[in-house]
């Protein structure tokens, strides 16, 4: 039963205007976005420097809809009390970029925030299995991690069904919802077969903040994923 989910769009705001941050939160969450991705890059775990728990706090009050933290920063867990505080409410890092991934899921838990787990497109998915309940969020890369505007690596749409098996009979055993999230590359042109491979959880930057209706956009997504929704798998 891979559909029964409801499905989300999470524009991520590395594709926005960064003189603008408040605005584009409040014009795109207006267009219909459900949560606000939030790129957290280091300089040091992927080579490129983008914005940290400052700007997380400062664009809280622009919106009530979650913001996704994807940390992409090691080490990890320092940083995790300062977004809770700046008022995160998922944040997500990369198994690699933690000494003790377990620990570092209840870290996140421990601070108020649903939290969850990053695969780059060469990571092994067996990292979920040894801590499926603590986990809110699995979060496939579809690029590697840094930048913004990359083309979807293909072999993800394979990875992201055994991702969907492993969720779905977690949950079909009694355990709790975990979000399948999609991160890179995603396009009008290819959400319908990222959600038919089992996606219900859909980052989009460039898509998005590179056009100038983003309601037109999102709109255009949804559309698409509804005809993902009919092709069957
Ligand atoms: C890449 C980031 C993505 C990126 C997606 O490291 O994690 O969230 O912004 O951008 P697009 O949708 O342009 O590929
Ligand atoms: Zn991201």
């Amino acid at each position: 039963m891979p559909f029964t989910q409801p499905t989300r769009i999470a524009p991520s705001l590395l594709a926005a205007d960064f003189a603008r941050l408040g605005e584009e939160v409040r014009n795109v969450v207006a267009a219909g976005a459900d949560w606000i991705h939030f790129d957290v890059m280091d300089n040091h775990y992927v080579p490129n420097l983008t914005i940290g728990p400052m700007v997380c706090e400062a664009l809280r009050p622009h919106t009530d809809a979650p913001i996704d933290v994807h940390l992409m920063v090691e080490p990890v867990d320092a940083i995790i009390p300062q977004f809770a505080k700046a008022g995160a409410n998922i944040i997500t890092f990369h198994p690699e970029a933690s000494r003790h991934v377990d620990r570092t899921l209840s870290l996140i838990k421990e601070h108020g925030c649903k939290a969850g787990l990053v695969f780059n497109p060469a990571s092994s998915l067996h990292w979920m299995d040894h801590v499926m309940d603590k986990l809110d969020v699995v979060l496939l890369m579809s690029v590697n991690p840094g930048f913004g505007g990359q083309s979807f690596i293909p072999g993800t749409l394979a990875k992201l069904a055994m991702a969907r098996q492993k969720i779905d009979r977690w949950q079909n055993n009694g355990g709790q919802a975990i979000a399948l999230e999609i991160d890179g590359g995603v396009k009008v042109n290819n959400i319908a077969e990222i959600r038919a491979a089992g996606a219900d959880t859909f980052v989009a930057g460039s898509a998005i903040f590179g056009q100038p209706d983003y309601k037109a956009v999102i709109d255009a997504l949804r559309s698409e994923i509804l005809k993902g929704e009919s092709v069957s798998v």
